[in-house]
């Protein structure tokens, strides 16, 4: 085993572990992760060689890159001393490679002389070869870490690494995030999702290559925007048909997957009510990824009508000489449903349809003054793998992260949300989340 160094994006720090524990099982590499601190950017890890490191961090989303860990100190002088004393065997390995040195810096800065001035501390390594700062063979990068005392910045850092540079994630490499940016994207809705998270949800439900992956509310369709970009087949359904098709305009889910490059990974979308789910049974799904409607920015509404003896009297309703509902233009009847239900719903159609393994992934929100895990549904055929906050101070979305298991797995299938339905959290998103609002 070998130390590296992950230097993570300064972005969502609580899903940092678990994307890159999903990561490790995708890529089939051991890690541990226990010692990573949220308030830092740097993590020390372990791992069996540079490939290991490259497949592990290549399309991390919070994570900028990974490191063969040279030296560290808390001083330029610990700094030096720790590399001629652990890496010494390699500086002949790079001796006549092109190279450059780059500096990562953590709440604190070098200018261009005092960067030039390290630099030269390193003369010791003798590198001979050119250097070239467009496309050196190796990057060597100095990460410091700096102590921020209320005003103060500090002009020494408090702790240092030095390293070789093995890997960038995509985000730094392509400007994966940037590329996905809502304010970018052509077709866009008031339901669209956050371009950065979206990723992460698809790397956390193991979206690959070739394999299906179906949002079962796609709206503006940026999971599945997301997916495509990971090279997964994507498919959707919404039971607002409008949202899928751009209501008459000619930018629309589809022209989205036209203008990022990836229409062969879009099989469609339809317009189909969830819990009437029209898919056919063999049908291969590997993974579902999802932010159900609950009810703020969008109706939850299933087929059906509010009152059946009513709808009952109509059924034989006759518009220019056919029967109203066999007409193309025919209107069904919506009615409300409650999010508790409709999570319900989707446990199960996951436990049906995905193969072992398969990941199911989605996104819902709690009043923060009342969260209990128990609020988590469960499934007794789907093991829970990450229950991960994203606090809006008074609520939360959660992404959980589900796996399907094989018969051996005895879990216990639990409707969480019963007690907080989807007019509970309407009212209490829109009249406040305060302990006696309830
Ligand atoms: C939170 S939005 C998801 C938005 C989507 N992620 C996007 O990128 O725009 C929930 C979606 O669920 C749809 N929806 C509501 N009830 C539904 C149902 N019974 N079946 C399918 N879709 C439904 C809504 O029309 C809405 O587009």
């Amino acid at each position: 085993m070998k130390s590296y160094l992950i230097l993570f994006a300064q972005a969502h720090p609580n899903f940092r572990i678990a994307e890159l524990d999903a990561l490790a099982e995708l890529v089939n590499v051991k890690l541990d992760l226990s010692q990573h601190d949220e308030t830092r950017p740097y993590l020390e890890v372990q791992l069996p060689d540079d490939d290991s490191a490259r497949r592990l961090i290549s399309r991390a989303v919070l994570t900028r890159g990974i490191y063969e860990l040279w030296g560290q100190g808390a001083t330029y002088e610990e700094l030096h001393a720790s590399i001629k004393e652990t890496s010494a065997e390699r500086f002949d390995v790079y001796k006549k490679c092109s190279f450059k040195f780059t500096f990562e810096s953590f709440k604190g800065s070098r200018d261009h002389k005092s960067q030039v001035k390290t630099i030269e501390s390193f003369s010791y390594l003798d590198f001979e070869g050119p250097i070239n700062l467009k496309a050196p063979d190796e990057t060597f990068t100095v990460l410091e870490e700096y102590e921020v005392s209320g005003q103060d910045k500090a002009d020494q850092p408090k702790q240092l690494w030095f390293g070789r540079l093995i890997q960038l994630s995509e985000r730094v490499r392509n400007g994966l995030v940037e590329r996905y940016d809502l304010k970018k994207r052509k077709y866009i809705g008031t339901t669209s999702f956050d371009a950065e998270l979206s990723l992460v949800t698809c790397n956390l439900a193991h979206v690959l290559p070739d394999q299906i992956v179906y949002d079962p509310f796609a709206g503006t369709g940026s999971f599945l925007v997301a997916a495509a970009g990971y090279g997964a087949l994507t498919i959707g359904s919404d039971i607002d048909g409008r949202t899928l098709s751009g209501n008459g305009s000619k930018r629309n889910v589809r022209f989205n997957f036209k203008d990022y490059g990836t229409l062969t990974n879009f099989i469609d979308v339809i317009t189909m009510d969830f819990t009437h789910n029209a898919l056919r049974k063999n049908f291969q799904i590997d993974s579902i990824i999802c932010d159900p409607p609950y009810g703020v920015r969008e109706g939850l509404r299933v087929l059906g009508a509010k009152n059946e003896e009513k709808a009952a009297g109509r059924e034989h309703n006759i518009v220019d000489g056919t029967i109203a509902h066999l007409r193309r233009d025919f209107m069904h009847p919506k009615k409300p449903y409650e999010l508790s239900s409709l999570l319900d719903d989707l446990l199960s159609f996951a436990s049906d349809r995905l193969p072992v393994g398969g990941r199911l992934a989605f996104w819902m929100p709690t009043a923060n003054d009342d969260f209990k895990v128990t609020l988590i549904p469960q499934h007794k055929c789907l093991e829970l793998l990450y229950n991960l906050e994203q606090d809006f101070n008074k609520w939360s979305r959660r992404l959980l992260v589900y796996v399907k298991r094989d018969e051996s797995y005895i879990g216990e299938t639990r409707s969480g949300l019963k007690e907080m339905n989807i007019r509970n959290f309407r009212e209490r998103y829109f009249h406040g989340f305060s302990e006696n609002s309830r």
